[in-house]
């Protein structure tokens, strides 16, 4: 049995000032593992639950490297766990100054010990020559605050090249409990320094030497210097892939960096192939995609990652991948809604899957679980690429990592940050099919339950029909049993300058909706069905202006069960009927927009 230790949390360390505090609790021979799997001991092992029920019936574990190579055996006698170890490690850098306590004993007994954990400042120097002979006992491993354990060797030998102090590097496993790090920090450097006196450093913000603080640039660069991994991620169909070839024009056309697309269909051709659709084989095939980006970033390259990658867990695993490998790790979110999705399926695979063709499809009959970490979310419905790309670049300049703005998007982009002042009128368009029954009788009752100087003006138009109509009868006489007249109404057509001129734009059905934004695809951040919009607005606790761009922000989808249904020539039922839906929308929808205290009461 070889089993592979779990690998260590990410971790907190215990700075020298902390060490200094402790009590140093134990010193001479390493304690023996107290046990397994159990918290708050400073010395266990947390083993997945599989291998712990086999090491406790073997009573004995193997621990090997990553490669396979077995370094320790850890056996139960007496009652207690003890560790002998199989093999030194032969490989690393800097491996000669990884030393056992016993040799540090050789060596170095006699000597003052010093925690080390960050880059030593020139004051900090200047101290330790006040010492006389020193050991620097740094402390690596996943607990380095911020260097990586290779950059504080370097930082710390760079430091001290003429100052007496020798330098031994101590890997130390965090417990993500700041307590129990405290008390293994004290214990191990107390292993080494034996009876010797432990000091700490005292912390101080002063400079680096040059040369230090060359290596901690080198070791953490600025982010416009990272490696970069974008990361798509959005159902079939979305636009993720038109979006990242056209990002990834941008990177060509401006030639500073070298790029590697990793696109999800391209990849199941090649490093994926024969991978299928199930759950597992999705994981396995998107940490082939992350194992291969963070490698690229390691390089400082930039590599644009295409694929579905439905799965939180998963996309979790690749940005830690990133991370360790030193690289930045940007999400996109592409949220075009499956409705919209579905509605392109440009290669038939949705209709498919509804068929029950393709079993296991995204969005239909595998789950596709929306990131909550997204350093960007772009819904593509009725935008250009060039409009939604805006969005990514836009984000990614921000974030630091590249900039890729030319003049048209910095143009676009004040646009876009100079919205209409905050106290100008908002402006509601109503549309339904003809402008007869509907949208007139949410323009009327709209203005009604808001009443004078609301700050909002409502009109309505048509899709199609005719214009300078009268209202509907039935639908007339059912706004008048609420003391709303319909007198002087005339229907009119929908036109560009009616759609330019609103701040929103609320149709009855989902097909008006998609009538305008077929022909006017810009104007998708103000046209909603009300019953979407209405259902956004539940959701937000804002008003006025700031409503309205939180609702472009963020809009849910349109669906049909939001239309509000055509009672034309269906007679005086349905045409209450559809007035009472319009009424629980518009008291939903008309006091958000509006100032809420100059809301009249509404007549029942
Ligand atoms: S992932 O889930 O493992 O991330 P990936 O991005 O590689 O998916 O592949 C998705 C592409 O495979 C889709 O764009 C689509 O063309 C195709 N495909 C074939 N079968 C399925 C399926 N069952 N679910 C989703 N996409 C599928």
């Amino acid at each position: 049995m070889t089993p592979v230790p779990h690998p260590p949390a990410p971790q907190h360390c215990p700075s020298p000032r902390e060490l200094d505090d402790l009590e140093l609790l134990v010193s001479g021979a390493l304690t023996p593992i107290s046990g397994f799997n159990e918290p708050g001991s400073p010395i266990t092992l947390s083993l997945p639950v599989d291998v712990h029920a086999a090491a406790s019936e073997a009573g004995a574990l193997e621990l090997v490297d990553p490669e396979g190579l077995p370094l320790a055996r850890v056996t139960m006698a007496a009652g207690s766990w003890t560790v002998s170890p199989l093999t030194d490690a032969q490989y690393g850098p800097f491996r000669r100054y990884y030393l056992s306590p016993t040799d540090v004993r050789d060596r170095y007994a006699g000597r003052t010990f010093v925690p080390v954990a960050g880059p030593l400042s020139q004051t900090q120097v200047e101290w330790l020559r006040t010492l006389g002979p020193a050991v620097l006992v740094v402390l690596v491993g996943h607990g380095t605050p911020d260097l990586s354990p290779v950059a504080l060797i370097r930082a710390t030998l760079a430091a001290v090249e003429d100052v007496d102090a020798a330098v031994v590097a101590v890997p130390l496993a965090s417990h993500d409990d700041v307590l129990v790090d405290h008390e293994l920090g004290a214990q191990v450097v107390a292993n080494y320094a034996g009876p010797d006196a432990v000091r700490g450093l005292t912390e101080d913000d002063g400079e680096l030497s040059p040369t230090v603080a060359a290596i901690v640039s080198t070791d953490l660069p600025d982010p416009a210097d990272q490696g970069l991994v974008v990361f798509f991620t959005g159902l079939s169909g979305s636009g993720k892939s038109t979006l990242a070839r056209a990002l990834m024009d941008k990177v060509l056309e401006q030639g500073r960096r070298s790029l590697t697309s990793l696109d999800g269909d391209v990849v199941r051709r090649n490093l994926s192939a024969g991978l299928s659709f199930s759950k597992a084989d999705r994981e396995t095939n998107i940490r082939r995609i992350g194992w291969v980006a963070a490698e690229i970033s390691r390089h400082g390259g930039l590599a644009v990652c295409s694929p579905i990658a439905p799965f939180d867990e998963t996309r979790q695993q690749v940005r830690q991948m990133v991370d360790e490998a030193g690289g930045a790790f940007f999400l996109i979110h592409v949220a075009t809604p499956l409705e919209e999705c579905e509605r392109r399926d440009r290669k038939g695979l949705y209709a498919k899957a509804r068929a029950g063709e393709i079993p296991e499809f995204t969005g239909i009959s595998s789950p596709y679980e929306e990131p909550q970490d997204a350093d960007v979310r772009v819904d593509t419905t009725g935008r250009t690429i060039d409009d939604a790309l805006d969005d990514v670049i836009l984000a990614l300049r921000d974030a630091g990592y590249l900039d890729l703005t030319d003049p048209v998007v910095e143009v676009r982009a004040q646009r876009a940050s100079n919205p209409p002042e905050m106290d100008e009128p908002i402006k509601v368009l109503f549309v339904c099919t003809a402008n007869i029954c509907r949208s007139p009788y949410m323009e009327l009752t709209a203005r009604t339950l808001a009443g004078h100087d609301s700050g909002v003006e409502f009109a309505s138009a048509g899709t199609h029909g005719f214009r300078d109509h009268a209202m509907d009868a039935a639908m007339a006489t059912t706004l008048g049993a609420r003391e709303i007249s319909s007198e002087g109404f005339l229907s009119r057509r929908l036109t560009q300058e009616l759609i330019d001129d609103a701040d929103l734009v609320l149709t009855a059905e989902t097909s008006h909706r998609t009538f305008i934004l077929d022909d006017h695809p810009r104007a998708f951040r103000k046209v909603f069905t009300l019953g979407q919009f209405a259902e956004a607005v539940g959701n937000l606790d804002l008003t006025g202006r700031e409503l309205l761009a939180a609702v472009a922000e963020r809009r849910g989808t349109a669906e049909q069960r939001h239309d509000v249904g055509d009672p034309y020539g269906r007679g005086r039922e349905a045409a209450e009927a559809c007035g009472q839906h319009i009424e629980s929308l518009l008291r939903v929808v008309v006091p958000a927009l509006a100032a809420s205290e100059r809301i009249t009461p509404w007549k029942t």
